[in-house]
């Protein structure tokens, strides 16, 4: 499907190679309409397909969707449940189509609190979709910025202890190979949702550089055209690094 800004789009030919969102207003979105939050979440499982297409039409290759985070198992017993189980929908569900597309899945974050069924779920997904070409979406479940630095932390000094690795070595290729996002490149861009001006223990690390772009759009209604319009306001800033511009 065409759009005027995805010709812009490819006009400027410049596309982040790494999109990250974080999904934000399910429950709003709910609240607003006197429904019950899992409701929202279901809602924004529908957003969630709409911008995997968008993304794969705008042409670009790596996108990470905040699904859960660490933080988010304290939500009451019955959300937490709903999340999960949505996630199982979403694994069975979509698997089929998301390998049509040429999506490779993977799912990262500190699975070893995830249940027994919501586990095989999300391994048939990622086993489902291997060799995708057309896109790699990471969905990031369980997973925390502080929690990821620390775990790495911890893995580089067990290695240290063993005498695999000096303290002299351990530099920033060291600390990214024990991420769970290992072998993903940082995000060009990040996308929040609802307004909310926050990175909430979002990929910590990896954002150091990365260009935000906050949407007051509720996650449920965030559509093709929305994504296109955070590419293209990536596509209209100047990336320095921390270095000065370009004469
Ligand atoms: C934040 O909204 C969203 C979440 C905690 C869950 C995100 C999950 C989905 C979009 C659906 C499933 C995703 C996949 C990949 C299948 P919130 O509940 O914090 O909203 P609020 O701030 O309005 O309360």
């Amino acid at each position: 499907m065409s759009s005027d800004r995805l010709d812009r789009i490819r006009l400027s030919g410049d596309v982040p190679s790494h999109v990250a969102i974080i999904m934000d207003g399910n429950g709003r979105w709910a609240s607003e309409r006197g429904l019950p939050r899992h409701l929202g979440h279901r809602e924004g499982m529908k957003a969630v397909r709409e911008v995997i297409q968008a993304a794969v039409d705008a042409g670009v290759p790596n996108l990470t969707l905040f699904a859960f985070s660490t933080q988010n198992w304290m939500r009451p017993a019955a959300e937490v449940s709903a999340l999960m189980s949505l996630l199982q929908l979403y694994a069975r569900k979509e698997r089929a189509e998301l390998r049509k597309q040429g999506v490779e899945v993977k799912v990262l974050g500190d699975l070893s609190r995830i249940d027994e069924a919501t586990r095989r779920a999300v391994d048939d997904i990622v086993e489902g979709t291997r060799g995708g070409t057309a896109l790699n979406l990471n969905l990031l479940i369980s997973y925390g910025g502080r929690e990821e630095i620390l775990h790495a932390a911890r893995v580089l000094a067990e290695r240290v202890r063993r005498g695999e690795l000096s303290a002299e070595e351990i530099d920033e290729a060291a600390f990214e190979d024990a991420f769970f996002t290992r072998g993903v490149p940082s995000p060009d861009l990040l996308i929040r949702t609802s307004g909310e001006r926050r990175l909430s223990n979002f990929m910590l690390w990896q954002l150091a550089y990365t260009e935000l772009h906050v949407s007051p759009v509720l996650w449920p209604d965030f559509d093709r055209e929305d994504l296109f319009e955070a590419l293209l306001d990536y596509q209209g800033r100047e990336r320095r690094f921390g270095r000065v511009a370009s004469p």
